[in-house]
């Protein structure tokens, strides 16, 4: 609403960016694991349904064990443990005669006019609440699971389907948010099937159903529901307030800056049953706040506009907990995404700020001025605070000023007054976000896992910078959960991985601490699983500073350095392998030519050529040949990786060389003088005397174009069921 605020969104302000946000170059991640690796050596299992896409509801069971799952025309059950075992299923289509109308309606028969399942939630001991778009005809059922101990059941009974309108959107292409409190649903969607009425619902339960005031909009002016969450306040149920996060266009905005998009948190009262003379049926305690996720700068502020995902990390009393939550850019010259952190007490203080009025004859946006009526509106009528007692107590003047002021003047600043963490030009966008908290050596953690557009997952934690609220987010994996071609075929599925990889940081002491992963910690003799009530003494582990040097001095159990032998040609090249673990790290090449005692580093010249996989030496010569270090160097710490001892030998006694038995199977055809060319021969550490073997240097994986990773983008739904051993579990979908 400032004028700054604004200014930064003027397209040719936004190259401001790169000034604010210092260079663009994307976060590395320490490590990165490919879908093949994880689900080889890592346990990523993977769940998918035959010619079935959008794996978009998700509910997380933790008494039955079972993960739920809503899907095109299809409900699933999977295990907890492990999701790709004993799944059970149940089909869930729309009626033929729905289909047809859909059809008839100009939708696509095989596209959307089929049932998505857009919502579960858990109803009773017995049932499920599921709904979906039913092919533009929103229907709900009532699932039925069995008790808690019973074998797992999936059970819907199809002649028993209740009106889904407003609670699950029309159109395949809009999410639903909603929570189940009690038997009552609070869902934000848009109830009709053009998807222009939007509104935030309660439904089912024993009252009458309330709604927000249609078409104004002061109220929403084209929301895109993200999250909602039922957050009680103190002890009396009577002061619980259920909130909402989406984006929308702003009202605020003049009509020279055009459409602008801006995220929000709004609150209504639990008990809220609506005015008695006006506002009947509708919310009376409805309230809009700006959510602010931006890089301050001296020239404007860089905003992060479009609310992607909130998620509600709970703390030790129940009434204020973390909202961690991911933003993109809407802008069409920058790309970015960032994670933004906010408190509750500072939700709650936008709340009993001053309210956003139109006033002046520029019709300006400015605090509200004069007399605020009282109950103040946005308060619940309890005990706690006043003496109403319903909503449909509330004076007239209440209810007019509710009516006419749904947005408050201040803004809710993320914590620390800036991003946490952020991508700018990455390639893709961050979607979703899950946080566990986690017990280390020495104090608490939060762990993040973010979600992104191309089907990865990046794994940060929150590191305490200067004193608490400050916090910067460290980037600790990317994780390939699904596999490209998947995307593609715009088919999906649901992906479960552990939270953790303690083996897959490395083999040494230094690797695991760089690592600095609160889930693991050195044990003397491996990267494991860190248990905060397991024996201290022989657990190392430093999150906050990654310091190898202290930690990890005089530790023996560092694996001695083998040393490899490698012969190349005179004149022609060698590949010294060595390609750290962590992408983090420098590499550093130290050499000691044969019969001298000095070690020189190796120089970067044209002869020595540095890869991502190692060092490429070309026209070699003789007094090449000699002892080669590779050691990789991260936080001034240095690791040896590898010891080659490079021989040079003459063009003659290479050819005799090639000419033996075990040489010839793999020589590659070409010129008669092909091992000139990259040729290397290596003797594993170790191995036989003849046992010679060829191989080429492979290129470095090449990243594919932004382009290709975002094909499908619109029916891609992934699910992702992330586990601790003992701690909370958390589901992401997106
Ligand atoms: C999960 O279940 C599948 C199917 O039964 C099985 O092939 C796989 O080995 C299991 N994985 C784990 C880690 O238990
Ligand atoms: C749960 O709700 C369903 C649907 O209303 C109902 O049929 C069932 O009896 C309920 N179960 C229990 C244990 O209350």
């Amino acid at each position: 609403m400032g004028r700054t605020e604004a200014a930064a969104m003027i397209p040719g302000l936004a190259l401001l960016w790169v000034a604010v946000l210092g260079s663009a170059v994307p976060n590395t991640p320490r490590l990165r694991l490919s879908f093949q690796e994880l689900q080889a050596q890592h346990g990523l299992r993977t769940f998918r349904l035959e010619r079935t896409c959008c794996y978009e509801a998700l509910l997380l069971d933790e008494e039955r064990g079972r993960l739920f799952v809503g899907a095109e025309n299809h409900v699933a059950s999977l295990s907890l443990d492990n999701i790709s075992k004993r799944a059970k299923k149940l089909a869930w289509p729309a009626p033929v005669e729905w289909r047809e109308e859909c059809n008839w309606a100009g939708k696509d028969i095989g596209t959307e006019c089929m049932n998505f399942v857009k919502l579960l939630h858990a109803y009773n001991r017995t049932h499920l609440l599921a709904c979906g778009t039913g092919a533009f005809h929103p229907t709900c059922a009532f699932v039925e699971v069995g008790h808690r101990l019973e074998e797992p059941m999936l059970r819907l009974d199809l002649r028993r389907l209740e009106d889904g309108k407003g609670r699950s959107p029309y159109d395949p292409r809009h999410r639903a948010a909603s929570v189940l409190v009690g038997e009552e649903l609070y869902s934000g969607v848009a109830a009709d099937l053009m998807g222009r009425d939007f509104t935030i619902f309660r439904s089912l339960g024993q009252r009458p159903s309330l709604r927000t005031e249609p078409h104004d909009s002061r109220w929403l002016n084209e929301p895109k529901f993200v999250k909602v969450f039922w957050i009680p306040e103190s002890e009396n149920p009577d002061d619980d307030k259920i909130y909402f996060f989406f984006r929308e266009s702003a009202v605020e905005a003049t009509p020279a800056l055009g459409r602008l998009s801006v995220s929000r948190v709004g609150q209504i009262c639990r008990n809220d049953v609506g005015g008695q003379r006006s506002l009947v049926n509708k919310w009376t305690t409805f309230l809009k706040a700006r959510l602010v996720c931006s890089v301050p700068g001296t020239e404007g502020d860089t905003n992060f506009d479009q609310l992607q995902d909130v998620f509600l990390l709970s703390s030790r009393d129940r009434w204020t907990p973390l909202l961690y939550a991911v933003f993109s850019t809407s802008s069409s010259i920058f790309q970015g995404s960032a994670v933004c952190v906010y408190s509750m007490n500072d939700v709650r203080r936008a709340f009993l700020g001053p309210f956003a009025h139109k006033e002046g004859p520029m019709h300006q946006w400015v605090p509200y001025q004069g007399r605020v009526p009282y109950p103040r509106p946005g308060m619940c009528p309890s005990k706690t605070f006043g003496t109403f007692i319903s909503t449909k107590d509330f004076p007239d003047d209440v209810i007019q000023f509710a009516r006419n002021h749904p947005l408050m003047y201040n803004s809710v600043l993320p914590m620390g007054g800036r991003p946490l963490f952020l991508q700018v030009g990455a390639g893709y966008t961050f979607t979703q976000i899950a946080a566990d908290r986690v017990a280390a050596a020495d104090g608490y953690y939060d762990v993040l896992f973010i979600g992104t557009d191309a089907g990865t997952v990046l794994k940060v934690i929150s590191v305490p910078k200067g004193g608490r609220p400050n916090a910067e987010g460290l980037l600790l994996e990317e994780l390939h959960v699904f596999q490209h071609q998947l995307y593609v075929a715009s088919r999906s599925g649901v992906s479960q991985i552990p939270l953790h990889r303690c083996a897959a940081h490395g083999r040494a002491c230094a690797e695991c601490c760089l690592a600095r992963d609160p889930y693991c910690a050195w044990d003397g003799a491996a990267c494991t699983r860190f248990q905060p009530s397991a024996k201290r003494r022989f657990r190392r582990q430093d999150i906050r500073n990654g310091d190898p040097s202290t930690l990890c001095s005089g530790d023996s159990s560092h694996p001695a350095l083998q040393e490899r032998k490698v012969f190349g040609v005179e004149g022609g090249s060698a590949f010294l392998e060595c390609e750290p673990r962590s992408l983090q790290a420098r590499v550093e090449w130290t050499f000691q030519r044969t019969g001298e005692v000095a070690s020189i580093q190796v120089p970067a010249e044209e002869r020595a050529e540095r890869t991502t996989r190692g060092l490429l030496l070309r026209g070699l010569r003789r007094e090449d040949s000699g002892v080669y270090i590779c050691a990789a160097v991260e936080q001034g710490f240095s690791q040896a990786l590898r010891r080659l001892a490079l021989h040079v030998l003459g063009a003659a006694q290479a050819e005799r060389l090639a000419r033996t038995e075990e040489a010839a199977p793999v020589a590659p055809p070409g010129p008669k003088l092909w091992y000139r060319d990259f040729l290397q021969l290596v003797e594993p550490g170790g191995g036989g005397k003849n046992s010679l073997r060829m191989c080429r240097p492979q290129p470095a994986p090449r990243p594919l174009p932004p382009e290709s990773r975002r094909k499908g983008r619109k029916r891609r739904t992934h699910a992702l069921e992330p586990r601790a051993e003992r701690g909370p579990r958390s589901a992401v979908h997106w």
